[in-house]
């Protein structure tokens, strides 16, 4: 009963936990539950399967117990007249500890079967040569999201085609750690995977429907855990080629943010960021090439706004406490001028 009641309330404050508003979200529609029982890829549809499947079982011993604890505090409860004598006492029944042995065994080893069986289901996909490939790293606490063969670098925002369930395209996804251990999850699209440090796990999806859906680190990473969230857009094949031809792109060089440019570059920023193309070649934070391009920063903390930009660039920690980026502390003019330059990397 109380294991029952356990997951009931997880799911629940779960749902309300990730929920995350399309305002925060932008313009990708980001309206979707990101709950396990609307699934919208093959292997979050086989979660969801066997999630009913172990619910019925453990729904039907809850009621078996429940029902047993029930009818045994009704039927023999105290009553007027009892004589007050303890009842009968049973010791070492065979049948009676066999049974409540064997059949919790058989119960469990069920469960086992079943779910080896959905695992080695969904892990033994071989990739197919229509597939996507993506490299996604975790850090404290982003996304870096790589397309080795499109030659395109961004973060907390991945882009996938739709996968026509008749002519699949699948993502194929390369999951490494720059540091702690992370756990890579979109509850609509597949089950968790560890993103663990010095190791590559693997992990596909096939969303089937386009659209937004949250992801979210599902390994505790230090301070800013929960402010590691991702967003997947699928798009149809045309919108997916256009955004990966404008990732492909290098970085705007407009003439009137020269200033913020020079500065940018003679700053520490260029240590940790990298802007294709310039002297920014930093692997420690976000790619920034096409910063513009992306709905949020911070990694689904805060809507990507002109002034939220320039918050974050003053001091990071004021929107994202605990963020590994140091506080500029640049003038209020240099600080415009950073601004006025990131503001153009479209
Ligand atoms: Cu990364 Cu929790």
């Amino acid at each position: 009963m109380l294991r029952l009641a356990c997951r009931v309330l997880l799911l629940a404050t779960t749902a309300t936990i990730f929920t995350i508003s399309p305002a925060t979200a932008g313009g990708n529609g980001v309206t979707q539950t990101p709950s396990i029982f609307a699934p919208a890829a093959t292997p979050a549809y086989a979660t969801r399967e066997l999630t009913w499947i172990v619910f019925v079982i453990t729904g039907a011993i809850f009621l078996v117990v429940a029902g047993l604890t029930v009818y045994a505090i009704m039927r023999f409860r105290r009553r007027q007249g009892d004589d007050g004598r303890e009842p009968p006492q049973v010791y070492g029944s065979l049948q009676i500890e066999l049974a409540w042995t064997v059949v919790p065994i058989l119960i469990v080893v069920v469960l086992f079967l079943v779910t080896t069986r959905y695992i080695f289901a969904i892990e033994g996909r071989p990739p197919v040569p229509e597939a996507l490939e993506v490299t996604i790293v975790g850090h404290q606490w982003w996304w870096e999201i790589r397309y080795p063969k499109l030659g395109i670098v961004t973060a907390n925002e991945l882009h996938v085609p739709v996968s026509d369930p008749a002519h699949p395209t699948p993502t194929f996804i390369t999951l490494q750690s720059a540091d702690v251990i992370h756990s890579f999850w979109i509850p609509q699209l597949a089950g968790k995977m560890d993103v663990v440090p010095n190791k590559t796990n693997r992990i596909w999806i096939d969303p089937q429907k386009a659209g937004g859906y949250v992801g979210q680190c599902a390994e505790f990473c230090g301070l800013q855990h929960a402010g590691m969230l991702l967003i997947v857009a699928v798009q149809s094949k045309e919108d997916f080629a256009k955004w990966a031809a404008q990732q492909r792109a290098p970085a705007r060089n407009d003439a009137e943010v020269q200033a913020g440019r020079e500065l940018f570059s003679s700053l520490s920023c260029i240590n940790c960021h990298a802007v294709r193309g310039t002297a920014a070649n930093g692997l420690f934070g976000p790619d920034l090439t096409h910063l513009m391009s992306r709905s949020t920063i911070g990694a689904g903390v805060i809507q990507n706004t002109p002034e939220n930009i320039r918050s974050w660039i003053d001091d990071p920690a004021s929107l994202k406490p605990g963020a590994l980026m140091p506080a500029m502390k640049l003038s209020r003019e240099d600080l415009d001028k950073v601004t006025a330059y990131l503001l153009a990397l479209r």
